[in-house]
């Protein structure tokens, strides 16, 4: 089932609108993240898919059929929040077998079903234990089976993953992928995790100041940022950002006159940054910068450059590149995270595009 809004905007009681005029269409059977930083509305986005919220303005579709005036219960979604919220007098398998007592399924059926979901997410072994003499990750995965066990027509997740520990996220993570892909069920995972994100997602709504700042699958989020906003809330270490000037003399030989006019800010993703001497893929110029220092992170390298006074940050130079210990640092750039923007913030130039 895919999820249309139309025009949605939300004001909370007496207070000013928090998200404004949102249109999107979330695709059917598949993981979509709403991203974004603290208090940019994505728990209310999510709120008004689930019903717990009526928008202010605009409506809302799942298919074609209009619930905008629906609640909770009559749009018939599944919820998993941060804290997991089972029963705690109850086993495991009554926690997830609880949403089929309430439909009056009889007893037979709804253990063989909870038996089943308690599988699919792996906690077949601790049917008999209460959520107390659970880790996290546990809880977590009951709270999605029980989630699942209403057969939900969308399953709706809201930062499940932030109470656990960081190996452990990344576990879960991954869990939730199986288990999203092994089911087909629509779904909607909120995190304000870039990474995860990335990771988990067939596709990706970055929010704002309630309002959509791109809507696509994670890799053209990354490669083909539509603004400021999306280029550097995305990838890490954080991409440069330094002002055209800086480098507009350099850059003339490759862009259109038409960009140089309206050309304000120069992004460069760090592993973008390479030796001169790697011709392929890179951009026709070659650049100079100041070593100011080098620091390994186990497998990771980053090298602070000084060019023309703005300090970057490097990831694409190796040990070996660094060997002579040079001061001047010759360098180019790879053609992909390589974007400019304009006074708008919006990106206008994009280094692929030669
Ligand atoms: N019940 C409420 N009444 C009034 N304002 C609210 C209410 N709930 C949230 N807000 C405000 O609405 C905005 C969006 O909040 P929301 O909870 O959707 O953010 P979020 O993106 O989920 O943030 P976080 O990552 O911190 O969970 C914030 O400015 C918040 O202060
Ligand atoms: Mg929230």
């Amino acid at each position: 089932m895919d999820v249309k809004f139309e025009n949605v905007s939300l004001a909370y009681e007496h207070k000013s609108e928090v998200l404004h005029d949102l249109r999107f269409v979330i695709p059917k059977g598949k993981l979509t993240c709403l991203l974004g930083p603290s208090g940019c509305g994505k728990s209310t986005t999510l709120n008004l898919i689930s019903g717990l919220l009526q928008p202010t303005a605009g409506k809302i579709f799942f298919d074609n059929e209009d619930v905008t005036k629906k609640d909770a219960l009559a749009r018939k979604v599944g919820m998993v929040f941060q804290n997991y919220a089972l029963y705690p007098h109850m086993t495991v398998l009554e926690n997830i077998c609880f949403p089929l007592k309430m439909k009056k399924i009889d007893k037979k059926s709804r253990i063989q079903r909870g038996n089943e979901l308690a599988q699919l997410v792996h906690v077949e072994k601790e049917l008999a234990k209460y959520p107390g003499e659970l880790s996290g990750g546990q809880q977590q995965r009951v709270a999605i089976a029980r989630a699942l066990a209403k057969e939900p027509s969308i399953l709706l997740l809201d930062e499940p993953l932030s109470n656990l520990d960081a190996r452990l996220r990344v576990e879960m993570r991954e869990e939730i992928r199986r288990i999203q892909k092994q089911t087909g069920v629509t779904t909607v995972f909120v995190t304000h995790d870039q990474d995860e994100a990335m990771h988990v997602s067939d596709y990706i709504m970055v929010l704002n100041n309630g309002k959509i700042q791109q809507f696509a699958d994670p890799n053209t989020i990354y490669d083909y940022p539509d603004n400021l906003f999306v280029a550097s809330f995305i990838g890490n270490p954080v991409i440069n950002k330094l002002p055209f000037s800086i480098l507009s003399h350099e850059f003339s030989s490759v862009i259109p006159t038409t960009i140089d006019k309206k050309a304000e800010t120069l992004l460069i993703r760090a592993e973008s940054i390479v030796p001169a001497r790697d011709h392929q893929d890179h951009v026709a110029i070659k650049l100079q910068g100041k070593v100011l220092a080098v620091q390994r992170y186990g497998h990771e390298m980053f090298v602070r450059l000084n060019v023309n006074g703005q300090e970057l940050m490097v990831t694409g130079f190796k040990e070996r590149d660094l060997l002579e210990k040079q001061q001047m640092l010759e360098f180019t750039l790879r053609t992909n995270g390589v974007f400019i923007a304009d006074s708008d913030k919006a990106i206008i130039w994009n280094a692929t595009s030669i």
